[in-house]
């Protein structure tokens, strides 16, 4: 077969393949990402302590965690776990995240932490996201924590 040929059928198969793919892959407000094993297995083995720093060192600039605390750059994350994307009364949110409407579970937030701007396109954090999948899950059990009824570990 000549190179053409075959650019062209590579080309074809990719087009084609796009809407589908995007569809497992796009923002929050029309794609629900699946809990992995892997992610599970990921959350077993992490540790609230490193999750803590990490928090300090990521987050901690812009978000409050403790319970009663106040808006800052982002709004306050206590309870954040389970509650739906936007729901902090006191803060002013961006339109992307009032209109997304997830609620926010291990695999949404850990989608959400790894690539902000693709989860929820349009939104004011000014964080690209963790690449790191441990540290993400690290952050995961200690978010857990910051909340009056802390969810069951997957
Ligand atoms: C530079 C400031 C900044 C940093 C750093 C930052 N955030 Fe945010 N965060 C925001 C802002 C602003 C919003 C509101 C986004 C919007 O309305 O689009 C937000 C929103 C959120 C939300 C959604 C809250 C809700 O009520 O729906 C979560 C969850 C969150 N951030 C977690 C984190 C975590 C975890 C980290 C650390 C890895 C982090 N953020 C780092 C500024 C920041």
């Amino acid at each position: 077969m000549n190179r053409r040929i075959i650019q062209c059928i590579i080309v074809c198969a990719l087009v084609t393949a796009g809407p589908a793919a995007l569809a497992d892959n796009g923002p929050l407000s029309s794609y629900d990402p699946p809990l992995t094993p892997e992610l599970r297995t990921l959350l077993r083995e992490a540790s609230v302590e490193a999750g803590a720093q990490v928090f300090e060192r990521k987050c901690a600039t812009c978000h409050d965690g403790a319970k009663d605390g106040k808006p800052s750059k982002g709004p306050n994350l206590w309870n954040v776990f389970g509650r739906k994307a936007a729901m902090s009364a006191v803060f002013v949110y961006s339109d992307a995240m009032r209109k997304s409407g997830h609620r926010w579970t291990y695999a949404t937030l850990d989608y959400y932490l790894s690539d902000t701007e693709r989860a929820v396109p349009g939104r004011s954090m000014d964080l690209t996201g963790l690449r790191s999948a441990k540290m993400r899950a690290d952050l995961l059990v200690y978010l857990r924590t910051l909340n009056d009824v802390p969810p069951a570990l997957p």
